[in-house]
């Protein structure tokens, strides 16, 4: 065979090789929008001047955002709450007793009691924090009976569940929000703000996540009522997805205009061997424990998304890495830099180069959102992370009061926490791309950025 013919052939060799087909991304079924189901992006309903709330579960989270509500009477009225333990709901009425709480709040302890509930007349608003597996079926009974939801994090564990809200919240035209109460931390407020302002310039990356050591939780075996419990070990190795996404997801999704002007299309997931809990179980509970002999929790899960535009977003999920707690964020646009833990800037011109932390003070100052500010004094007195469980829980309410759009819709809620089930599909996948769903079933396109609605002085309705 002649050297030119050889050489034609290593070319069509090699031609073909690289003409391979990318691998199709897998994906999810997307049910059909039912007759009568419209789309609920933008969703307004009347004013609610005094919002009528039930709170159903009041363990650490419940409990701490009833009273915090309860503050504020002239703007919502705690009407029922629900638990399994009388106790504790006594502790809420003993708290209550002790701010002199001028309503009266209807106590229930059965399991399905959520079902009464939600079929009552004198309820706005049912405010779901229970443990995770339990957000889905009240939030739909809720919706069905007229209510809006408040649901904590994660809204729903599954792509299927994740479409009942959607779907339900459609079918109903009422309000389901997730409590991302990360969205509302003066950083990640500030950031958003800075984004508007075109101070990064076109954000094109980000980072986030939710590196947590859990170890305090999961070797409590003493409190019966703790579900973040030491699993027992398994046969084979876990595969992990991103189980707990949207403390890092909600912050930098805003920041990047998902769902409203964007959408995550594919998702890329790899998750660790199990290190870690593996030493950590050996030391506190002896070679010999029943929990060291098998597969644990692996060390860390870390995703790659690609939006529809084609900017990236990296998240880390580690309950069990030990390290200091993290939402790691960072965000890259074609100006500018910043990082949140620790806090860094960078910014156009001198975008090599740190600021100082003066400098990152005064940044921080200067582009304090407005939303954080309006909320502040409340934010120092009543607290919760810092103060975002307290300006969430005003800016729901300033929202509901007035009739405005919430920041946090059901589209998010949805998307957020579909990445639980399509990080851990591409996981077992070994990183095969994975579809995640659009849940505005193409209304993304139609919008152009996240705003957050306000009235101004002049009873004029504006966005920030
Ligand atoms: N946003 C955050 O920062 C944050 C932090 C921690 C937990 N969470 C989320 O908040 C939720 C609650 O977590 P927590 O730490 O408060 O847990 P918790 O165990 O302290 O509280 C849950 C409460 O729900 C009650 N409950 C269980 N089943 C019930 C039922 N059928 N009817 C009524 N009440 C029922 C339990 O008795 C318990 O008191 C979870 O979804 C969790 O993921 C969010």
């Amino acid at each position: 065979m002649s050297h030119r013919c050889q050489l034609s052939l290593l070319l069509l060799f090699c031609f073909s090789s690289f003409a391979q087909e990318a691998p199709k991304p897998f994906s999810f079924p997307v049910p059909e929008r039912q007759p009568g189901q419209k789309s609920v992006l933008g969703l307004r309903v009347p004013p609610i001047a005094n919002v009528r709330i039930a709170f159903i579960g009041v363990g650490e989270r419940g409990s701490r955002a009833l009273l915090r509500f309860a503050a504020f009477p002239e703007k919502a009225t705690v009407k029922v709450a629900c638990d399994l333990y009388q106790r504790k709901l006594d502790a809420v009425q003993q708290q209550l007793d002790k701010q002199n709480y001028p309503y009266k709040v209807d106590y229930y302890t059965g399991s399905t009691d959520w079902k009464v509930i939600c079929k009552r007349d004198d309820l706005d608003l049912v405010y779901v924090a229970t443990p995770p597996g339990l957000h889905v079926p009240i939030a739909i009974e809720a919706m069905k009976n007229g209510k809006h939801v408040a649901l904590e994090v994660p809204a729903a564990g599954t792509i299927s569940d994740c479409w009942r809200l959607v779907d339900t919240a459609e079918q109903t035209q009422r309000h389901c929000m997730m409590l991302e109460n990360c969205n509302y931390g003066d950083y990640e407020l500030t950031i958003m703000n800075m984004v508007g302002k075109g101070l990064f310039g076109e954000p094109v990356h980000a980072e986030a996540g939710y590196l947590h050591n859990m170890e305090a939780y999961r070797f409590n075996f003493k409190d019966e009522d703790n579900w973040r419990k030491l699993g027992k070990p398994r046969s084979t190795p876990i595969i992990e997805g991103n189980s707990y996404p949207t403390h890092g997801l909600g912050p930098i999704a805003h920041w990047l205009s998902i769902n409203r002007g964007d959408k995550m299309n594919t998702i890329n997931s790899v998750t660790s061997a199990d290190f870690t809990l593996r030493q950590v179980i050996v030391e506190k509970l002896g070679p010999d424990s029943e929990y060291a002999k098998g597969y644990q929790r692996p060390d860390i899960n870390t995703s790659i998304i690609r939006t529809a535009k084609g900017k990236t977003m990296l998240l880390f999920y580690s309950t069990v890495l030990r390290r200091p707690y993290s939402r790691a964020f960072l965000l890259n646009g074609t100006k500018g830099f910043t990082e949140g833990y620790p806090q860094r800037f960078a910014l156009a011109p001198n975008f090599e180069k740190d600021q100082t932390p003066e400098q990152v003070k005064k940044t921080l100052e200067e582009n304090r959102h407005p939303i954080y500010k309006k909320f502040l004094e409340e934010a120092k007195r009543f607290g919760g992370h810092g103060g975002m469980d307290t300006v969430m829980d005003l800016r729901l309410l300033y929202c509901l009061n007035n009739g405005l759009p919430l920041d946090i819709d059901v589209y998010d809620s949805a998307a957020w926490s579909a990445i639980s089930q399509a990080s851990l599909q591409s996981a077992r996948l070994n990183g095969a791309p994975v579809e995640i769903p659009d849940f505005t079933r193409g209304a993304w396109e139609t919008v152009d950025g996240v705003k957050y609605y306000y009235i101004d002085e002049n009873g004029q309705e504006k966005t920030y």
